[in-house]
This record gives structure tokens, sequence and C-alpha cells, in this order.
């Protein structure tokens, strides 16, 4: 046999054994993936119990078969092997169970989450809700017609009502009839009633609006912007007259205004009143750019 020859069977043979070996080793890895393989903590906990484990109590059978001989010979009786109720199948509480490090921190990233979402949605819930205690969003009653007047006149023209975030003040009857051409009819019963209830909110970029008890005006200290005591525009950067609520007096003469309603301000150029500033003005001067 050529050197060549022999050097070809020992390849032939080695890429044989290479073969086996890695079939045997991805059968082995197939196996694992399909049957799977206890945790370290597992194993760890059967060499535990393994050790700790009792002695059998029945005897093995070299020590039966000393016995039974022992017996025939007379010198002692077969010992008979104590029967033992087999014990009944208790199922592990599942509380005791371990958790694992994966599924503790799944469960922990789930309470989290859920927890978070939860007081979210109960702030924009609590944030959304009409007060049922009559506060903003909601109906109030802010006195009788007569009373409310004098309120008015007892702050020097303006009745500011904190509950509601808003201004009431008096609405000529002379103008009605302006009021009518110029506002949405859900405003009109109010200003028959002889009132505006204005937001407080300035509708340039939201500052809250102060009275001017000199011009009798509405002027915003943000930029400038100026209202008459209907809350139509005068002066100042704001797009348009101050926003409004609606209202009317209920059957006891009580004036009730609706803060869940709030109706877009008067274009500028409206001037139903005709009310020109009556002193000297808190904010700057009337007639500031875009007026
Ligand atoms: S916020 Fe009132 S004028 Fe700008």
């Amino acid at each position: 046999m050529s050197n060549y020859t022999i050097i070809v069977i020992v390849a032939v043979a080695l890429v044989g054994l290479a073969a086996v070996m890695l079939l045997g080793t991805a059968r082995r890895r197939d196996r694992n993936s399909a049957v799977g393989q206890m945790s370290r903590e597992t194993q760890q906990r059967d060499a535990g119990a393994r050790l700790g484990a009792k002695a059998p109590e029945t005897p093995t059978g070299r020590e039966y078969e000393r016995s039974v001989a022992l017996a025939r010979s007379g010198k002692a009786e077969i010992e008979p092997v104590a029967a033992k109720a087999p014990v009944a199948y208790v199922p592990p509480d599942p509380e005791t169970l371990g958790v694992t490090r994966r599924q503790f921190l799944n469960r922990s990233i789930v309470g989290f989450m859920v927890m978070a979402l939860s007081g979210f949605g109960a702030a924009v819930i609590a944030f959304l809700w009409p007060s049922a205690s009559g506060g903003f969003g909601a109906q109030i009653t802010i006195g009788s017609a007569a009373d409310v007047r004098a309120r008015i006149k007892a702050n020097n023209g303006f009745l500011y009502v904190p509950e509601g975030r808003a201004w009431v003040t008096e609405y000529p009857a002379t103008a009605i009839p302006k009021a009518e051409a110029a506002y949405p009819p859900v405003l009109i019963p109010i200003m028959k009633a002889g009132f505006t209830a204005l937001w407080q909110t300035c509708p340039h970029l939201g500052c809250r609006v102060p009275d001017c008890k000199t011009s009798q005006w509405f002027e915003c200290p943000c930029h400038g912007s100026q209202y008459n005591r209907n809350g139509e525009k005068k002066g100042g950067p704001a797009p348009r007259g101050m926003d409004r609520f609606p209202g009317m007096l209920d059957p006891k003469g009580n004036l009730v205004i609706n803060t869940g309603q709030i109706i877009q301000g008067p274009p500028i150029g409206t001037n139903t009143t005709g009310q020109e500033a009556e002193g000297p003005h808190c904010i700057g001067s009337a007639g500031g750019h875009g007026a």
C-alpha cells in the first residue's frame, strides 16, 4: 500500500469522525433546546434535597436476604416489612413557589406602568370633571340681581367671582338692541338681566386681566390689551374682545352664570355700549397696536 493511499484513508477516517462528532453535538443541542435545562438554582435545590434526604427506613435487599437466612436457620424470625400508607399529593402553594428574577422585573415594570397610567388617568378625569361643588366649570349662583348690583357698585363697577374665574359687570339696557345684533343668542339673556360675565383670561396670551378702577376698563398688564367694561376690545394686541359666559336669572331672581360654556369674545371693532375711558389708564393708553 502506497503512502498516498494511507494518507487518503486517514483523511477519510478523520472526516468521518468529524462528521459523527458534529452530528452528535447537533443532536445534543436539539435535545437541550427541546427539553430545556434545569437552572443552577434548581440543581442546587435538588442537590440540597438529596443531601438532606433521610435514609430509607425499609431494609435493603441484602438485609432482607440475611434475615430470611437467619430465620431458616432458626436464629431469628423474619421481620415483616412495615407497610407504609402512600403519602397524599399536596399541590404546592403558588405563593410559596419561587419567582425568577425575570418574572420579578416583568411584574415590577407592568405594575409600575399600570400605577403611572392610573394616576395620570385619574388626574385627567379630575381636571376635566365639572365641579359638583359649583366651582369653575359648573353653574354658579352669584346672588339676587339686587345683591349683585349692590356688590358691583361697592367695588367701583366690577365684581370678581373667584370660584368662576369671572368678572361680572353691569350691562346697560339701552344697548340691548346692539347686543342682539352683535352677540350670539346664548349671551342675550344675561345681558337682558342687566349683566355681563367675562372670563378673566386675556384672549391674547392668557394673562389674568385685572380691572382698572380709574378708566373703568379692563387693562391687561402683560402686553397692554384694553377692553371696556363689557369686555369689548379697545386697544392692544388681543385678537378679539374678552371671552364670556352665558347666564340668566333663575326663577328665584338669582343671577346664575354657566362657567362650563365659554363663549368667544366679540371681534375687534364691536362696541355695543360706546363706553369710553372714564379716567386715567392703568396700563399705557388706548389705541395701541392691533386696536
Ligand atoms: S396676555 Fe393680555 S395683552 Fe397679552
